[in-house]
């Protein structure tokens, strides 16, 4: 298996970087009054700028010829198909497959997985109506109508952030319910009536710590208010069904995930419950058509047509050509507030990684670091890195143009910023203070779409999904195992053991360790 530096292309795009480094971007469209519409790109709803990274038309060409030389073709196939391109923990990497909703079979190990899928879609449906009709009940009799997710990494980043964004007066409220912090946990019990609230322990494995410690801690809790607390007032989402019915949950209240589902990609199975609990199941299913219609747009598209490639693209240009080792994904709109954080997982826990599939060591750097925050809370904070520091950090804006808020003139404004701000990093501002000066050839991309649907927040994560994917294919990396988390989970069960036998709470807690645990 290749990787983009053993490509026939790999030299020839280093030396378009060496032009291209005696070219402004401002010259870029100076000499082309056309660039915008030459480097942008409009697929249904939405609309891709990609003029203001510092690339020409034969970059562009040049990476597409990279990519076939890289198989890309064959690799999306093999995802869709659901070939083993999880190698390492050999399996396929199914999360499309939750959001396709053609009726073609797609046969895993003999089986016709669709079958499967469907019926925990159409279980997710009558436990969601049930839920939201009141026939739920609690120990008290009364309907649940609060929602606590217990559930870490991919088990909450992608409900979380879809139910942010879409959430209204109408939804049911939810509470994410993630990290291992006493005090976290005794506020969320505070946070509902007890005998109103459903609380979802949503875990793949069913094994990770931070969930398990607080669902159990809830269900001591519940148990001294009400014998038949857990029957009652839990539901699970997991691949190890045997053991949430060992931990007392309710067979009728657990919905199956696959080992084919990794974590940051499965807010798409059972995981996006609370989504279909709190805001209906209708807006779940429209999220994943949205998606869907990414997937067709990703299989279908020419390299140069295809969003999620040309944003691979962009991050491979800038990476490797560039030497930018971070980027910022900035949304221009409140409700995309978790969009950060969810990528963050998606992008950094799938392409962390320095072997590639054939077991050789990478000897180039692979997943930049990715953060954000929204504009313009970011453009406040720390935005001034951005334009006048020594790192060059290539930015993705993202924002919906219309709200169907009637605060207009907010609307605009926040518009107005997110394009001020490309501009500024672009082209920058010549100043004879120095202090004063702004060097423009900062990149960016920007991606627009009209609304914030449920479709269209569907399609814009499923495309960050397959972004991600072409990224590896490139590094020839696998994208869907997450061995570099486990060494820290068998070391943090070391030292609780340690905390365990010695350590009295009570005591200065930062003496004890200096004193203690570091001198045995
Ligand atoms: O530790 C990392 C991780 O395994 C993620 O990949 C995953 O999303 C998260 O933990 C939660 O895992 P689980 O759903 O098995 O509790």
């Amino acid at each position: 298996m290749k990787n983009f530096r053993e490509t026939s292309l790999y030299p020839l795009l280093l030396k378009k970087q060496s032009e291209l480094a005696q070219t402004s971007i401002t010259t870029l469209f100076e000499n082309n009054p056309a660039r915008l519409q030459n480097f942008s790109l409009e697929e249904g709803r939405f609309f891709l700028d990609f003029s203001k990274v510092r690339w020409d038309e034969e970059v562009l060409e040049f990476f597409s010829h990279m990519a076939d030389e890289l198989k890309l073709g064959e690799a999306i196939e093999a995802l869709f198909e659901g070939k083993m391109v999880n190698r390492t923990e050999k399996r396929p990497a199914i999360h499309t497959a939750l959001r396709d909703f053609s009726g073609k079979p797609l046969m895993i190990n003999g089986e016709n997985i669709q079958e499967e899928i469907t019926r925990v879609r159409k279980r997710i449906e009558d436990f969601s109506k049930r839920f939201r009709a009141g026939r739920l009940k609690g120990f008290s009799g009364k309907p649940l109508k609060y929602i606590v997710n217990i559930g870490i990494g991919g088990s909450k980043l992608g409900p979380e952030t879809v139910v942010f964004a879409l959430k209204d007066e109408k939804s049911f409220p939810v509470y994410y319910l993630s990290n291992i912090d006493g005090e976290e946990v005794k506020k969320v019990l505070k946070l509902f009536p007890l005998d109103e609230t459903l609380f979802l322990v949503v875990s793949k494995s069913f094994s990770t710590k931070e969930t398990l410690k607080n669902a159990e801690y809830i269900k001591e809790t519940g148990e001294k208010l009400s014998e038949d607390f857990v029957l009652k007032h839990f539901a699970a989402i997991t691949s190890k069904p045997e053991k949430a019915e060992a931990f007392g949950i309710d067979r009728e209240k657990i919905f199956l995930m696959w080992d084919g589902v990794g974590g940051r990609y499965s807010l798409w199975s059972a995981v996006g419950m609370s989504i279909a609990l709190s805001l209906g199941y209708d807006v779940f299913e429209a999220l994943l058509k949205g998606a869907e219609k990414a997937d067709k747009h990703f299989r279908n598209q020419a390299w140069k047509e295809n969003i999620p490639v040309l944003l691979a693209f962009a991050t491979i240009w800038h990476t490797h050509f560039w030497g930018y080792h971070t980027e910022a994904y900035i949304p221009y709109r409140q409700r995309l507030k978790f969009f950060p954080f969810w990528l963050q997982q998606l992008v950094m826990e799938s392409n962390g990684k320095n072997v590639q599939t054939d077991g050789r060591k990478t000897n180039y750097s692979t997943s930049p670091v990715v953060f954000g925050d929204t504009g313009t809370d970011a453009q406040h904070s720390f935005f001034q890195m951005l334009h006048q520091g020594t790192q060059v950090v290539p930015v993705t804006f993202l924002a919906y143009v219309h709200s169907g808020s009637s605060v207009e003139n907010h609307d605009r404004f926040l518009l107005a910023n997110l394009l001020a701000q490309a501009e500024s990093l672009a082209f920058g501002k010549q100043n004879d203070l120095p202090y004063k000066h702004f060097e423009g050839n900062r990149p960016s991309l920007t991606l627009l779409f009209d609304r914030l649907t449920p479709e269209n927040l569907g399609f814009l994560l499923a495309l960050f999904e397959h972004k991600t994917y072409v990224e590896s294919i490139f590094w020839n990396i696998n994208a869907f195992d997450q061995f570099g988390v486990e060494l820290g989970k068998i070391n943090a069960d070391k030292w609780f053991e340690k905390l365990n036998q010695s350590l009295d709470i009570k005591n200065p807690v930062a003496s004890f360790i200096k004193n203690h645990l570091y001198h045995d």
